[in-house]
């Protein structure tokens, strides 16, 4: 079985054979450095990683797992122009580097390459791999129009967090679970498990991702801290304190909440404060791992060997305890 860094590495190496020194220059330099500034590489890892479960290649599954990152990477383009973020991988994000138009066409450049990848395949699958794509790339939309109109709405409840977050970021780590099997050729059932087992990975994965924007530090995170309370985003974290807050704490977070001042930063400060008092952070971490244990379980149903699952079961681990 491949592990995480050989199936990261093949990633890696197949997005630098890409070309993308090419007129003109305005549009394809700043997909060549997104593509270029690093990142885990999670989405490619994840769909060779299945399709290693039922064949001993898991390059058969290459093409569809470039398109997935491609396509992730520009969803982060547009992601942090919504989100005003200045910063990703340690790096300037593009529409800081260059200006928000670029990053909106430079991105649009990015979804119709990884459309690319999905043309032409030889695979017997190849109508079904794409309709979970498509089907997948829609509900991203979904889910990031939530996510804005959730920064407008007073009251979010949980279900409706989960199923934003379900929405935005878990249907696409499913579908690389998914598709990495129905490309290796797994019976459908399967697929469909690992379908499920993704979307509760991918759950873990972001509510971890919203605990590292309060509790992360920047240098492992590769993002400014403190953007989500910034911006109101409707968290786990701000759902769960609202619920606890006893009548002083809800009036101070709510106050902040309708914060229109310049210093973000003081916001950043108390908030943060209000959620360690209510033990918040005990919680999220709670919530985290039984989503990823959720995953495992799924991924236990699975009929393939034991020890051919290692690989993957490590992962799901690994990644919410990431500090990164
Ligand atoms: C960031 O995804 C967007 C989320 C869904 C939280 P990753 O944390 O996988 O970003 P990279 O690709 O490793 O930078
Ligand atoms: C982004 O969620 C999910 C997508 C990119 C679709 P976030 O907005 O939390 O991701 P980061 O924190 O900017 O990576
Ligand atoms: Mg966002
Ligand atoms: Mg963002
Ligand atoms: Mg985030």
């Amino acid at each position: 079985m491949y592990s995480f860094k050989e199936l990261q590495n093949i990633a890696n190496e197949t997005l630098k054979n890409l070309n993308f020194e090419k007129e003109p220059l305005a549009l394809y330099t700043p997909v060549k450095y997104v593509l270029e500034v690093g990142g885990k590489r999670l989405r490619p890892v994840l769909t060779m990683m299945s399709a290693n479960l039922y064949s001993d290649n898991p390059e058969i599954a290459l093409k569809e797992a470039t398109g997935l990152e491609i396509f992730h990477n520009f969803t982060l383009l547009h992601d942090d122009i919504m989100d005003k973020a200045d910063l990703r991988r340690n790096m300037p994000t593009v529409h800081k580097k260059w200006n928000e138009n670029t990053a909106i066409l430079s991105g649009d450049a990015m979804m119709i390459v990884a459309y690319g990848f999905f043309i032409g395949s030889k695979n017997p699958r190849s109508n079904d791999i794409f309709s979970v794509f498509n089907d997948t790339a829609l509900k991203v939309c979904e889910g990031q129009q939530y996510d804005m109109d959730f920064e407008k709405l007073n009251v979010v409840t949980e279900e409706q967090y989960l199923e934003m977050i379900r929405l935005k970021t878990a249907v696409l780590l499913a579908a690389c679970l998914k598709i990495g099997a129905l490309a290796a050729g797994a019976p459908i059932d399967e697929c469909d498990k690992l379908y499920e087992a993704g979307i509760n990975l991918g759950l873990a994965f972001q509510l971890q991702d919203d605990y590292l924007d309060v509790f992360g530090n920047t240098q492992t995170f590769g993002k400014n801290i403190g953007g989500d309370i910034a911006s109101n985003k409707k968290t786990y974290l701000l759902i769960k304190a609202l619920a606890l807050a006893d009548h002083d704490e809800k009036m101070e977070l709510e106050k902040w909440l309708s914060f229109s001042g310049e210093d973000l930063n003081r916001k950043v400060v108390a908030v943060t404060e209000i959620y360690k008092k209510l033990g918040i952070r005990e919680l999220a971490k709670k919530k985290i791992l039984d989503f990823s244990e959720k995953s495992k379980n799924i991924l236990n149903e699975l009929t393939v060997e034991k020890n051919r699952k290692k690989e993957l079961e490590n992962l799901i681990g690994q990644l919410i305890d990431r500090s990164f």
